[in-house]
């Protein structure tokens, strides 16, 4: 294992660029000749839509997506556009003042499609553009339902508002409106709804081209172009999701999500998902402390635009009802009593500074941060206590869904909490608690019944101290019960599987007494060790990113939303 982290790296020179001009609404601006391909990586020559988004002017569009192939099909993009004029003797023509005479092209270009060359020039908000927009929207919405007021899409709808930015008050379509299925069940997670889609086909490439699952594509003609899972097929594959986020209006709507939550409702944390070691980068919806769905969040070195289904609809259990949420001692066998914070840390502290060197164990878990497990390694470190975590295992797919279903597994090895094979301590504590050498045992966030330490051993301990988020076998055999929060109710860093350090931060409160572990990890280090540490998240990792090598260099504000990488 390293420990240096990429900043101080030297990479190799990469190939220079070749540079154009072109003029965007009068502003002159160097593009790249050829950008990268978002699926092959191989370059394609830039095209409009991309030399307008380099200086943020935002040509409206619904087909063209910045991470899929090009479609070309809405029309939405079109602008107008002018090229270098030549004379007969193909040399170009100046005006009087010396700049080159620009031929207006007689035609419009879609902008997601056409390539960019030397000295054109784009017009993106002329009066004949502002005209075309309003057409283009009046096509698309002459079949369009009037579902706005029950759709789930409204709020966050393309339609709605290129609609309001550059479509008409008032439509001129008086003939009865083409109906096509409504609430089609295209597979376990989505519903569909034929009449709200535009045919921008974002889905179908998605689904194809991503997702290595061809079974969306459109069948009849002309008004009667319908959206389908092909025969035969479902719709069900462990990415289906993103069609909902990519899909411009309220065509593709989640089952899991529809009809629970007007969007604008919801606030908007940045965050990461935990139910594998990819760490994708994620935005939690949230309304009064409750969790209503997980978005995508855009981060080219971790998941792109998208996240698995599987770990998209894994939060349910934050809002569960048999959360842990009282600060509990045990008065004896069988029997515990509610107490405070305070209480439970003193006690504990006074028991752990008793502990003789060698006879603690910690049992942490790589779904805690890494500011967490650098507190338990302090713990460790003090009371010379053997330590480890578990492992957990699922199948992976090729696209992003890891076969490490754990968050922060290289978080708990460069803490020095586990050793590269995460698990091989186990027996040794399972060994260390039967031979009587082990009296106290440290468990977070894991059951240990569940890991070799089944309630007979655990029931010889002396003292048994144990945070966890939901009821456990373990957390019934607890002295101390130390409720702890979900990712969703703190703030932290993981470092997921290719080494990236990510922070989260916190969209909801958590319940009762919970609190997070960092917060009282820290007075109880400061109470056994004497070594003051941090109260804000942003110091301890400040002070982390010191002592670990790994992390050298690195600061909470230097992570910045895309966080940044260790070598692993
Ligand atoms: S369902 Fe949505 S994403 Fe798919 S083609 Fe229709 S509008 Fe486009
Ligand atoms: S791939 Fe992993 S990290 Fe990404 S969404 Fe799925 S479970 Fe979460
Ligand atoms: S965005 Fe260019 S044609 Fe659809």
């Amino acid at each position: 294992m390293s420990s240096s982290t990429n900043t101080t790296e030297t990479k190799p020179a990469a190939p220079a660029i070749e540079k154009i001009k072109v003029t965007v609404d009068g502003r002159e601006i160097e593009a790249p000749r050829t950008m990268p391909d978002p699926i092959s990586g191989k370059p394609l020559p830039t095209t409009m839509i991309q030399a307008c988004a380099m200086i943020n002017v935002d040509v409206p569009h619904y087909c063209y997506h910045p991470k899929l192939p090009v479609a070309g099909n809405c029309r939405m993009c079109l602008v107008e556009f002018g090229m270098p004029a030549l004379g007969p003797d193909r040399k170009p023509l100046l005006n009087a003042d010396g700049t080159p005479k620009i031929a207006k092209s007689p035609r419009p270009a879609i902008a997601c499609a056409t390539p960019i060359s030397p000295g054109m020039e784009i017009y993106t908000n002329t009066p004949e553009v502002k005209q075309m927009r309003e057409g283009v929207l009046e096509f698309l919405l002459i079949n369009h339902p009037l579902d706005c007021p029950i759709c789930d899409q409204a709020g966050e709808c393309k339609l709605q508002e290129y609609s309001v930015d550059h479509g008409q008050s008032a439509s001129r379509f008086v003939e009865p409106k083409v109906h096509k299925p409504k609430a089609v069940d295209l597979g376990p997670r989505i519903v569909l709804d034929d009449e709200r889609c535009i045919l921008c086909t974002r889905c179908i490439r998605f689904t194809r081209d991503i997702a290595g699952d061809d079974a969306l594509g459109i069948v009849n003609r002309g008004s009667y172009n319908t959206l389908t899972a092909y025969p035969g097929k479902v719709f069900d594959n462990n990415y289906t999701l993103n069609t909902v986020d990519i899909c411009p209006v309220g065509a593709l709507t989640s089952k899991d999500f529809r009809f629970k939550m007007r969007v604008w409702f919801l606030k908007e944390t940045k965050s990461v998902c935990t139910s594998c070691a990819t760490g994708c980068n994620i935005i939690i919806g949230s309304r009064e402390e409750k969790v209503y769905r997980y978005e995508p969040r855009q981060n080219d070195a971790v998941n792109s635009c998208w996240m698995c289904d599987h770990g998209r609809l894994n939060y349910k259990w934050i809002g569960r009802q048999d959360r842990l949420t009282e600060v509990r001692r045990q008065i004896e066998k069988g029997r515990s009593e509610r107490t405070v914070w305070n209480v439970a840390l003193n006690e504990i502290a006074a028991k752990l500074k008793n502990a003789p060197q060698g006879s603690a164990a910690i049992i942490a878990s790589a779904r805690q941060t890494n500011e967490e497990l650098w507190l338990l390694a302090k713990l460790k470190a003090k009371l010379g206590a053997l330590s480890d975590s578990v492992p957990r295992h699922g199948e992976a797919d090729k696209l992003l869904l890891n076969a490490d279903r754990n968050p922060n597994t290289n978080g708990a090895r460069l803490t020095g909490i586990c050793s590269a094979e995460m698990g091989a301590n186990l027996r040794q504590i399972v060994s260390g608690i039967a031979g009587g050498k082990v009296k106290t045992l440290i468990v977070f966030g894991e059951d240990a019944t569940k890991h070799g330490i089944g309630a007979d051993l655990l029931g010889k301990l002396d003292t048994l101290i144990v945070s966890d988020i939901l009821p456990t076998a373990t957390t019934q055999l607890a002295q101390y019960l130390l409720p702890g929060c979900a990712h969703a109710e703190k703030r932290g860093t993981f470092t997921n599987a290719k080494g990236r350090v990510q922070k989260f931060m916190k969209a909801v409160e958590p319940p009762g007494d919970a609190r997070p572990e960092w917060e009282f990890l820290h007075e109880l280090v400061f109470n056994v060790t004497g070594q003051n540490g941090f109260l804000t998240i942003e110091g301890l990792f400040n002070e982390m990113a010191k002592n670990i090598p790994a992390f050298s260099g690195m600061t909470w504000a230097g992570l910045g939303d895309a966080g940044a990488t260790v070598k692993i």
